[in-house]
């Protein structure tokens, strides 16, 4: 029997409703009964939304929720953050940390990404940390420098504590992927340097109809998946295509 665990995450970004939040609660939690254990769905909308989330939810729920971001210290005189506890407090497992649009439009460094996932597994939650190269790095054939870059601080972390996502920043939002090829030695070189049982998702133009092709590069342990996570009936596809590969 295989042991592959896959994790299918939905970052909704800065998008979506109350309205959506419950009724993506209620279909793909539903989705998920009879699935195996190893499929792991995680919901990650805006803050605001998590309260409509977790009360959509059943207390056994299939479908674990997530945050979009957290501080890296505990609490005070930071407006408009949100600590790591207030996460675990919201109901939240999981928090993606170092997305590109974070480090591109507000800054974030690995070293405050590394800051934030040891804040944010203080409290027990499960760092989703992202990494991967600009257009311009992948042009020149410098994806893997960049991910050394990027990995380099994450070996302070306890191996198997937290996921990566392999977002290459030109296929986020654009409808571009990378080959299998070049997904499984991006992924490859992030399980070495950051130890093999690390699981390493990929993200970026994720959707039902590229999901099995992805799925399908063997290092590949999931998907972080933006706009197309905003449609409840295509991620109960995903999951059903996450299913036959566990
Ligand atoms: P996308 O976004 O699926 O819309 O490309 C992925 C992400 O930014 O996490």
């Amino acid at each position: 029997m295989s042991t592959r665990a896959i994790w299918l995450v939905a970052n909704w970004k800065m998008n979506g409703s109350k309205d959506l939040a419950q009724q993506f609660c209620h279909r793909v939690n539903a989705a998920l009964a009879g699935v195996p254990a190893s499929v792991n769905a995680v919901l990650c909308p805006p803050f605001p939304l998590l309260p409509d989330a977790v009360l959509a939810l059943p207390g056994n729920a299939r479908l674990q929720l997530g945050a979009q971001n957290c501080h890296a210290e505990k609490e005070g005189a930071f407006t408009g953050e949100v600590s790591a506890t207030q996460v675990k407090e919201a109901g939240c497992r999981y928090v993606i940390l170092g997305h590109s649009e974070r480090r591109a439009q507000f800054g974030e460094s690995d070293a405050l990404v590394l800051k934030k996932a040891q804040a944010a597994l203080v409290q027990g939650l499960i760092p989703i940390i992202c990494v991967g190269e600009q257009e311009e790095d992948y042009k020149k054939g410098r994806t893997a420098e960049v991910l050394k870059t990027q990995t380099a601080g994450l070996t302070k972390l306890a191996v198997g504590s937290y996921l990566v996502a392999y977002e290459p920043v030109w296929a986020i939002g654009s409808g571009k992927t990378p080959s299998g090829p070049e997904i499984s030695a991006a992924h490859r070189q992030i399980k070495s340097a950051l130890g093999s049982e690390t699981s390493v998702l990929y993200g970026g133009s994720v959707k039902s109809t590229n999901l099995r092709e992805i799925l399908g590069v063997s290092e590949v342990a999931g998907a972080l998946i933006g706009g197309a996570s905003l449609e409840p009936e295509g991620m109960k596809t995903m999951i059903e295509i996450a299913a036959e590969q566990v």
